[in-house]
């Protein structure tokens, strides 16, 4: 499938095509001042992973496609990097930034303190939500995914059960953006007032975009990660069993021991040298962790590589 930016496509582009990929663009530390330069030279320049920057542009620019996200290709901590500076910039920036212009244009507004009280404390409470739900990503889901890159995966979690409780940020400032446009008691025009509706809608619709990379692109990454590792486990299991089983020959040699044959027998019956008996031996001892002959032959009835009848002459 074709996608709508590529390598070489020029920056500039993609925000002539779509402006609010400045945002994600500073999101991924690349700042302006991009002259004709194309993704790729820029990328290259900054030290910025090319590939995830296309899919997440590509992604918030062209309807959201989580089918054309190529998983293999995407590096979780660029991607993480990237929301760590989204959450940056609404808490530190965006956020803080509404309220003062919020303030001035009640304040120019109504007189009554109560309208100013409960709008503030409205916004004040809003941005005190949002600030848990990104702490709790910035300090509990972030952690976790990046220490499935290490190979250690948090068995009391999954990123199905932050998905699961995923909740949508933006919905609470359209309140806000609502009770504003319609019930505000505004008697004269007040362009502040329509600055900070600007500022609402722009901050929900961004907020939107957040929400939707972190469920349809952060989240099925994510899960292709944790099924890699949990295969890659289940493989490292089975091959610590196999560690422990024996070759065919070992066990052809374990028999005879245990038979009563001695390694002088045993190496003529094989058509093997004494030498090749004795180190094969060694091996059997090291991976069974048994040392005795007494404790072989339990092994070797318990794994049914001998019957009581063939080493009946022995035990007796
Ligand atoms: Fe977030
Ligand atoms: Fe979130």
């Amino acid at each position: 499938m074709q996608q709508k930016f590529t390598s070489s496509s020029k920056m500039n582009d993609l925000i002539k095509e779509d402006s609010s990929l400045l945002l994600t663009m500073t999101r991924f530390g690349l700042s302006l001042g991009f002259g004709d330069k194309t993704v790729k030279e820029v990328c290259q320049e900054k030290r910025v992973d090319e590939k995830t920057f296309l899919a997440v542009v590509n992604f918030i620019s062209d309807g959201y496609k989580e089918e054309n996200i190529k998983h293999e290709e995407i590096s979780i901590d660029a991607v993480i990097l990237y929301l760590r500076k989204a959450h940056d910039f609404f808490l530190d920036f965006k956020l803080p930034l509404i309220r003062k212009k919020l303030i001035e244009a009640i304040d120019e507004s109504v007189q009554e303190a109560p309208y100013r009280k409960m709008i503030m404390k409205f916004y004040d409470d809003y941005v005190a939500e949002v600030q848990k739900h990104m702490d709790h990503e910035n300090e509990t889901v972030f952690p976790y995914v990046l220490n499935l890159l290490d190979g250690k995966k948090d068995p009391r979690y999954t990123i199905a059960i932050f998905e699961q409780n995923h909740e949508n940020i933006d919905s609470k400032l359209s309140d806000l953006k609502n009770i504003l446009i319609k019930y505000f008691p505004a008697q004269q025009p007040n362009y502040l007032l329509n600055e900070v509706l600007f500022d609402l809608s722009a901050c929900e619709k961004d907020l939107e975009k957040h929400n939707r990379v972190e469920d349809h692109f952060f989240v099925p990454v994510t899960e292709t990660i944790e099924k890699k590792l949990s295969e890659q486990q289940k493989e490292e299991s089975v091959q610590t069993e196999k560690a422990d089983n024996l070759t065919d020959r070992e066990i052809e040699i374990l028999a005879s021991v245990v038979k009563g044959l001695t390694n002088k027998e045993i190496a003529s019956k094989l058509f093997l040298s004494t030498h090749t008996v004795i180190s094969h031996r060694r091996n059997i001892t090291r991976k069974l962790e048994i040392h005795s002959t007494a404790g072989l032959t339990i092994y070797a009835i318990v794994n049914k590589l001998v019957t009581l009848d063939e080493i009946k002459s022995v035990i007796e």
